[in-house]
């Protein structure tokens, strides 16, 4: 069937009591092999029966997403991990108990019992349970393991609202439960706990000081640093790809506070003497210091989790502005700063550092 040719659902749900009815039937659509967009403690996500390789074929085809870019397995109980891992080593274990349900995807050895379209072919699989009524109510009634991309077209920031949703895959998916606003705002955390020490693969909700506490240990994967370019495999395959591409190309300015400030200053007057119509992405205090722009305000200067909630809506905000370029102010990377910080660089074209 052409992507475009569904009729899609639009379910409103209470968070944390939804209608069962709704979920029987979203339950139902999920069994035979449909598409359902649900609410997560991150983002939306967009899952299919993981056990159909069919269904989840259709995923990919929905988004327009590369083929080789592996599915997180969605669970709501552990023992759904056991089912279809080889082996899970006791720090993985530790990892659960502390974090779960909660944004952090492990990625542990398969064995071979979930379709190979899900991992893309990978021998690993990723696994998380969501922090989140709406979903994990939907993973009970559906009785199967879901495959979940965020579920947005593939290239287009996350989606944090069932909006989102509806203005990307509408036609293209059987069903959207709206159930708010999601949490978090940013994905989860990826971590490789295949090996001796647990590595990121990508920066989410979860922080490194927090994994390290409970396994001892861990390290970031070398796509992560902005010294030298990426290595040619990344070794979360989806950690290649530019994903959260706005429509303008978006110049990010990291460093000292006052200095960013000054220099996003210095290059939109040099683009409107250039006739270019800028966009600026701010701190809430700081839209004032940009007259004469479109500032778009995104969070507190001191509070990473206010910047991650509203990020990718504030970068889908610039659609349609009109807007030539985005210039926008960099976070510290500590703590969640690090998964903000992470996800402006992916959407960045160029960065400039003022300290
Ligand atoms: O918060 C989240 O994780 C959201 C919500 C919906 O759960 N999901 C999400 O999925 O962000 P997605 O598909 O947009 O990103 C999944 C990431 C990709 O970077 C992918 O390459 C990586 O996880 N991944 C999946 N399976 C993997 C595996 N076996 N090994 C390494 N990386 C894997
Ligand atoms: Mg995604």
């Amino acid at each position: 069937m052409a992507p475009d040719a569904k009729q899609t659902v639009f379910w409103r749900v209470d968070k944390n009591c939804p209608d069962p009815e709704v979920i029987r039937q979203a339950g139902h659509i999920l069994r035979r092999g449909g598409l359902v967009a649900f609410p997560t403690e991150t983002v939306y996500g967009l899952g299919a029966n993981a056990l159909d390789g069919r269904a989840v074929e259709s995923i990919f085809t929905a988004k327009g997403r590369p083929r080789d870019n592996p599915l997180i397995v969605h669970i709501a109980d552990t023992g759904m991990v056991y089912r279809y891992t080889r082996s899970v080593p006791e720090r993985a274990l530790l990892l659960m108990r502390r974090f779960w349900p909660g944004p952090l995807t492990l990625v542990l050895p398969g064995n071979g019992r979930i379709p190979r379209e899900v991992s893309a072919g990978l021998d690993s699989l990723a696994f998380r349970m969501p922090d989140h009524p709406v979903a994990l109510a939907l993973i009970r009634e559906a009785g199967v393991p879901l495959a979940a991309p965020s579920a947005n077209l593939s290239g287009r920031p996350s989606p944090t609202t069932a909006r989102h949703v509806y203005s990307d895959l509408n036609g293209r998916i059987d069903a959207i439960l709206d159930g708010g606003p999601a949490g978090m705002g940013v994905e989860s955390t990826v971590l490789d706990v295949t090996g001796d020490v647990p590595v990121v693969l990508r920066p989410g909700g979860v922080t490194p000081d927090q994994i390290r506490e409970t396994a001892g240990a861990v390290v970031l994967d070398g796509s992560l640093s902005l010294a030298g370019p990426p290595p040619r495999r990344p070794r979360s395959p989806g950690m290649k790809y530019r994903h959260y591409a706005p429509a303008a190309p978006l110049v990010l300015v990291e460093g000292d506070g006052v200095r960013v400030v000054e220099e996003i200053k210095r290059l939109a007057a040099d683009y409107a003497r250039r006739g270019k119509k800028v966009g600026v992405l701010c701190r809430a205090g700081n839209r004032d210091k940009y007259a004469g722009v479109l500032a778009v305000p995104a969070g507190g200067a001191c509070d990473h989790a206010s910047v991650a909630a509203v990020l990718y809506d504030a970068l889908r905000r610039f659609e349609g502005t009109g807007v030539d370029v985005i210039l926008a102010e960099g976070v510290q990377p500590e703590g969640l700063g690090l998964a903000v910080a992470n996800r402006l660089r992916r959407a960045a074209g160029r960065i400039i550092k003022v300290d």
